[in-house]
């Protein structure tokens, strides 16, 4: 874990340490308690909302955030004598402070600054649940804390005001961006007790605006009052943004830090602000601090005093953080590591939990990239949930019955996306929809024995509840519709798109056909069969396993195209993924990729795609999505072809899919590569090799690094919403290390690099932890397996849950 000239991470590994304010982009933290997310910035830019990123939002975020914060929760300091006046957070990064210091943590940034002799830390974080208790779907309150501490430093006695402020921008983020001068008319504040609260009259719930079908769009109020209070005595306050900058000026160099003064006063129709004022007089030496609450309560509730109750004292504040790190801790508690390699450890031991956890509460909407337009996408719900399967199945399952289920529709298609203040979700036919909550539930049961979730009677979409049935006829619905959904020569159709939302014109006719997918559905309802054989469903299973068999040898007979397989055919028969693509989308990971690990391919076959891979994929910076990128629009591949070139969709270097290939990579024993690919494309060893290069956050994942198609090979984008930290720990834990849950129990079987000769693995299942010890000999990268459990032999490699709440010994010895 090499310093570069940014920072560094802890030695743990919990914390980067960031050094230098001013970066290409801002760093972005989510610390969220599953309610209120505040989407953080390294210098405290960034915006907060509450249940819902696009219409619960508190806290705004300008559509130019990026290359700089433009607006954030800060905290201005003013020593009264001289007029001086600087911003804690050292914001913007442009005018430097004596000193500067931001520490990245799992649920909180602290900043910490120091200039002209008074040291400041602020430290933003959301209270959690209890992190004792808690379990399933419990959330925490509807409020982030900001814990300030503020020190003088020099040798004389001092008076500095310190100015709290953030914007507000309630309800629904599209108006906001679009139409401010007409929303902001809605804004009503009052000061109450020092406490400033900021209600909207209006609140365009639903996504597409007033204009919407729903008539009750431009009636209805926003359903909180958000305040902001404080533990400090309050001198001063405004709410008027207006006010508070000044014509011509920004949050740079606001206006009122030219007397100090606030004007005392709220905002009526107004752009709405919260600023809070106190003035301390601080002895050398001597430290004041104090708590500010940013929240929401219900509009008609007189006052917020439950949650300055909860959390109004530097004391009751403290608390609450001892219980973020400990909810924290929880999360990130199982599985752990340790191998040779630090930098692995500590991204999947914290990192990639933490990413995971925070997705799986927001899909795609963490970061700043999405800004809140996703909505909950059911596909990469159930894929993003396996994170916390190992730690706390019990919130998969309430993940799975209250939000994934319900977004079946009735005919078997789910919704693509989902809007839980609605309840309207989009029809899209996405192909792959179907077979994406096979994947979560057979993990699931895997993990736990528990087969009862498909008995959960759970309502399809759009019937208000009135139409419903068991999860496991909804599942086998899914499927069902999966097979209804194929061409003349028995292809499965790709519809508007599969997994690649941005290969959208290939089958718009109903007639193109999706390779990729074939593999996918394999690998789910082979997945699902312990759950048909549970409900000793055989019927059904010797029907799909038939099908199954046709699939492969079709696939086999149609799409191999020597060295691979097609990735797509369009409805006009022209297809993509073939030698005849030179020019763009010639080889595709994710058909090829599905095709191993489904066992569709054989082994000479396996042999050539890898051998393929290694020809066409690598780069220095990660793997191809594809290759090439298509060098000019193609309408009959459609978006995909209309990125950049090297970027995004096309043929970028994504994390996601090219977590497919690992698991393809590990799936065929090729623990050198496997490891080989998962080290190249880690955040933190991109940041160390180039951090100029890669330039975005060294601790979560991103989307995709930059081509060498591109303008900038090797840059990383949209850090936090990616599936590739969920996938790399699929990757780390199922197949590196191989310890993966089955119907039968803990089944081992890993595929390591060569070097190694040990790595341990402590995970909980089933109600015990098993402290798993792998030793090989090096050289060997997959080999047989020989399992001591407690000291004593077992037969195969299948341990079986324990079930005894106690710890048990593993030892694995691989060999030739
Ligand atoms: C994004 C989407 C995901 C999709 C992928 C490829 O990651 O969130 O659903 O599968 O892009 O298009």
């Amino acid at each position: 874990m090499r310093k570069t000239k940014y920072g560094k991470f802890s030695k743990d590994g919990r914390e980067f340490i960031l050094e230098k304010p001013l970066l290409e982009r801002p760093w972005m933290n989510v610390l969220s308690n599953g309610r209120w997310c505040y989407v953080a910035s390294h210098l405290g830019g960034g915006y907060s909302f509450v249940g819902n990123p696009t219409v619960g939002r508190v806290t705004r975020w300008h559509v130019d955030g990026v290359p700089r914060d433009t607006v954030g929760k800060f905290i201005y300091l003013r020593d009264e004598k001289s007029g001086d006046w600087w911003c804690a957070n050292g914001y913007p990064p442009t005018r430097e402070l004596d000193s500067w210091k931001c520490h990245i943590g799992l649920g909180y940034n602290r900043i910490s600054s120091r200039h002209k002799g008074i040291a400041a830390e602020i430290t933003y974080f959301t209270p959690m649940p209890d992190a004792k208790k808690s379990t399933g779907s419990d959330v925490g309150d509807a409020c982030e804390l900001w814990l300030v501490k503020l020190t003088n430093t020099g040798k004389r006695r001092r008076t500095v005001t310190a100015t709290n402020y953030a914007e507000l921008a309630l309800g629904n983020w599209f108006e906001d961006t679009s139409w401010r001068e007409f929303y902001l008319l809605f804004n009503r504040q009052e000061q109450k007790r020092g406490v400033i609260y900021t209600r909207s009259t209006q609140w365009v719930k639903y996504l597409g605006g007033w204009q919407a079908v729903n008539s009750d769009a431009n009636n209805i109020p926003f359903d909180l009052a958000v305040f902001m209070a404080s533990s400090a005595g309050v001198t001063g306050f405004e709410g008027d943004r207006h006010e508070f900058v000044g014509p011509y000026r920004s949050l740079d160099d606001p206006q009122v830090m030219d007397s100090g003064k606030l004007r005392n006063s709220v905002a009526v129709g107004r752009d709405a602000c919260l600023a809070l004022q106190h003035k301390f007089s601080l002895k050398p030496g001597e430290s004041a601090e104090y708590v500010v609450i940013l929240g929401g309560v219900d509009k008609d509730a007189a006052d917020a005093r439950e949650l300055t109750r909860r959390y109004g004292t530097v004391r009751k504040a403290k608390a609450a953080f001892r219980n973020n790190q400990a909810y924290w801790e929880k999360v990130v508690s199982t599985p752990r590591i340790k191998t040779p390699d630090r930098d692995l450890d500590m991204m999947i031991n914290y990192w990639f939990k933490y990413q995971g956890s925070n997705l799986s509460w927001w899909n795609r909407n963490t970061g700043y990239c999405y800004s809140g337009i996703y909505n909950f996408g059911v596909r990469d719900a159930c894929q993003d949930a396996v994170s916390r399967l190992p730690q706390d199945p019990a919130w998969v399952r309430e993940h799975i019955v209250k939000r994934i289920m319900i977004w079946q529709f009735e005919g078997g298609d789910y919704a693509h996306g989902g809007n839980f203040l609605s309840m309207l979700g989009t029809r899209t036919f996405h192909s792959d929809d179907p077979l994406n909550p096979l994947f979560i539930m057979a993990n699931y049961v895997h993990e736990t024995g528990d087969y009862s979730i498909l008995d959960e009677v759970t309502p399809y979409a759009h019937t208000n509840g009135k139409s419903t049935t068991s999860i496991y006829r909804h599942l086998v619905e899914g499927i069902d519709f999966f097979w209804s959904q194929f061409s003349k020569r028995g292809l499965p159709l790709i519809l508007k798109a599969d997994w690649n939302d941005a290969l959208d014109q290939m089958g718009n006719g109903r007639k193109g056909e999706s390779v990729m997918l074939a593999g996918w559905a394999i690998i789910c309802i082979e997945m699902f069969y312990d759950c048909m054989r549970h409900k000793c469903d055989y019927g059904r299973l010797a029907r799909y396993q038939k099908k199954i068999e046709k699939l492969r040898k079709r696939v086999n007979r149609l799409c191999w195209d020597g060295s691979w397989y097609w990735r797509a055919t369009h409805d006009s028969g022209w297809v993509l993924g073939s030698r005849k693509n030179k020019r763009g989308g010639m080889i595709f990971t994710n058909p090829n990729a599905f095709a191993i690990v489904a066992g569709l391919a054989d082994k000479p076959r396996t042999r050539k795609i890898l051998a393929s891979f290694d020809k066409y994929l690598d780069t220095e910076f990660g793997s191809y999505c594809f290759y090439p990128p298509f060098p000019e629009p193609d309408s009959r591949a459609g978006i995909i072809s209309r990125f950049a070139p090297g970027t995004k969709e096309n043929g970028s270097l994504q994390g996601h899919n090219s977590r497919w290939r690992i698991w393809a990579e590990l799936t065929a024993g090729r623990g050198d590569k496997g490891y080989d690919l998962i080290k190249r494309m880690l955040p933190c060893a991109l940041h160390q090799k180039c951090p100029d290069t890669y330039r975005i956050e060294p601790y979560v994942a991103c989307q995709f690094t930059y081509a060498p198609e591109s303008d900038r090979p090797g840059e990383g984008s949209h850090a936090w919403a990616t599936g590739t930290a969920c996938w790399t720990l699929l990757n780390v834990w199922e197949h590196m290390f191989g310890v993966r849950p089955v119907a039968e129990g803990l089944l081992i079987d890993p595929c390591l690099p060569s070097k190694w000769t040990r790595a341990k693995m402590s995970r909980e299942y089933r109600g015990a932890t098993y402290e798993i010890e792998i030793r090989k000999p090096r050289g060997l990268e997959k080999g047989n397996v020989r399992l001591i459990v407690d000291g004593e032999e077992l037969p195969g490699n299948v341990i079986e849950a324990h079930g005894d709440g106690k710890a048990h010994s593993v030892c694995v010895f691989v060999s030739k």
